[in-house]
């Protein structure tokens, strides 16, 4: 997968897994990290999905209808992908905190969704449900901050609420963190972000 690796300056904390948008390139969230982790390692990945020349990383039937099949293959993979990474790039696959936004999100929730320790923290921001029906396996240990737009036209409020419901009944530690705007994220949930990470790491 076409991806950029940065060795951070801050040794013990974790590297963070980043995760773009619809659209979007393993280039568009590093601001995020200069506000959320200065100093962290950052494994950044673009999506190898294609719609429509626009990248993403798994395929959908239609807006927020998601391709179950395909989406359980690019979860896989991206977890077996961050595996091979970590030997080759020397960092701890036990410490692995994802950042996503929105399409990149919802691939950060699937994996939490599908492998006890694909992630050791997530920053999902405007996240839908991955998948439904499905066992989550035990996230205690696993930390989650959900930053959701109030007015968002893409993602129902009750279905953030039975995102971070189905986290918490597998054990995760969600936050979440509710903006007045849609799905465009904004500084101010960052910030929260920002602030939730230096609680946690
Ligand atoms: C998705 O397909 O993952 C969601 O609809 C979010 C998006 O990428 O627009």
């Amino acid at each position: 997968m076409k991806h950029l690796f940065k060795k951070g300056i801050n040794k013990g904390g974790p590297t963070l897994l980043l995760l773009h948008g619809t659209g979007g390139n393993e280039h568009d969230l590093l601001p995020l990290v200069d506000m959320i982790a200065p100093g962290a390692s950052v494994l950044s990945v673009r999506g190898n999905v294609l719609e429509n020349g626009m990248p993403r990383f798994f395929r959908r039937l239609s807006e927020g209808v998601f391709d179950e099949e395909d989406l359980l293959f690019r979860t896989n993979e991206l977890n077996e992908f961050v595996n091979e990474k970590a030997e080759e790039y020397e960092f701890d696959r036990n410490q692995v905190v994802a950042i996503g936004y929105s399409n990149g999100a919802n691939i950060a929730a699937s994996m939490m969704y599908h492998h006890e320790k694909a992630l050791n923290g997530a920053i999902l921001f405007h996240a839908m449900v991955p998948r439904r029906e499905v066992q989550l396996p035990n996230l205690s240990n696993v930390n989650v901050f959900v930053g959701a737009g109030k007015r968002d036209p893409l993602i129902p409020f009750n279905e953030t609420k039975e995102l971070i419901d189905n986290l918490q009944k597998a054990n995760a530690n969600v936050t979440e963190y509710w903006v007045e705007g849609g799905h465009q994220l904004v500084r101010e949930e960052v910030e929260q972000a920002q602030a939730w990470f230096n609680e946690h790491y």
